[in-house]
């Protein structure tokens, strides 16, 4: 099968790491064109050298370009320690890699690879979109160029860092709102099924068993530390890798921005998209399968 070339764009993050051990193992699946990091679970100089000891960690040679350090208008508030610990990744130590970041910054990378795939590229996004959206302002011809985007982000229902937004939308609605608007057909893995995806110890451990020891031990260490809660971000990845795992309904969604309680809802009309589809529904014994064949 032809492998898909794709970009994670993320901010490590404990539930990317989850997103990135998948990106990184499924070298059958996936051709990890490059990471791209961002502001969000932490300040973005922090997700950027986790991002690079990710992939170090895992013994892959994959390109990681920073990406900004504010959000298109958002004031970039301090990160709220207790969801991925003060280093971003559960506190967990794992080996420093004193690797530098790619002298592109993101959005010149994405628009690199977009134009060296010819169409074929897809963006995973599990970070605020802010990359994305610069990427987009910037070269104008990129919406032609990007096959798909997969999403982490957004909801049918309520959001997580207020009652109406998820945090990767919320944190930048504006870039968010340049995204869905670009007219790239967009799958939204929101928080409506991601939140119906716990990994707890009890899956995890044993399907987990023939993984390397130290990357065994650094995610059982976030499981404890999220407390077996959804890795939001695997969600939206395991998607690609089997496409059995979500099931989407074609929507037209619409970012909040004008409305300050409300700012970064996604709005969804259901059975009326032309260029999204939304997550409505996941099938949790495929996707913890999807997990267990990264262990092999
Ligand atoms: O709302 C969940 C999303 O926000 C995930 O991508 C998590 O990593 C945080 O960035
Ligand atoms: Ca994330």
């Amino acid at each position: 099968m032809k492998k898909i070339p794709i970009i994670i764009d993320t901010d490590p993050g404990i539930d990317d790491f989850f997103c990135l051990a998948l990106g990184l193992s499924y070298e059958d699946v996936f051709d990890l064109k490059a990471v791209t990091t961002m502001g969000g679970n932490n300040y973005t100089e922090v997700t950027t050298a986790n991002a690079i000891d990710i992939v170090h960690l895992f013994k892959k040679e994959v390109p990681v370009a920073m990406g900004a350090e504010s959000y298109l208008k958002e004031v970039f508030e301090e990160p709220v320690w207790q969801h991925h610990g003060h280093n971003g990744l559960a506190d967990a130590q794992i080996p420093h890699c004193a690797g530098t970041p790619d002298p592109l910054r993101a959005w010149d990378k994405i628009a690199q690879v977009a134009e060296e795939c010819a169409g074929e590229l897809v963006l995973v996004t599990v970070a605020p979109l802010t990359n994305i959206a610069l990427a987009l302002q910037k070269y104008p011809q990129l919406p032609s160029q990007i096959r798909k985007i997969v999403m982490m982000g957004g909801s049918t229902e309520a959001g997580n860092i207020t009652p109406y937004a998820e945090a990767n939308i919320g944190h930048d609605a504006w870039a968010a709102d340049i995204v869905f608007r670009s007219g790239i057909p967009v799958d939204m893995v929101g928080l409506n099924v991601t939140l119906k995806c716990p990994l707890p110890r009890e899956i995890f451990d044993p399907i987990s068993i023939k993984l390397d020891p130290v990357i065994r031990g650094t995610m059982q260490t976030m499981i404890d530390f999220r407390k077996g809660e959804p890795m939001h971000d695997a969600v939206a990845i395991a998607s690609l890798i089997d496409e059995k795992i979500l099931e989407f309904l074609p929507a037209d969604v619409t970012v909040e921005t004008e409305n300050e309680e409300r700012r970064g809802q996604t709005v969804v009309k259901e059975n009326s998209g032309v260029n999204t589809r939304v997550a409505v529904k996941a099938d949790l014994p495929r996707y913890y399968d999807v997990i267990a064949g990264m262990c092999h």
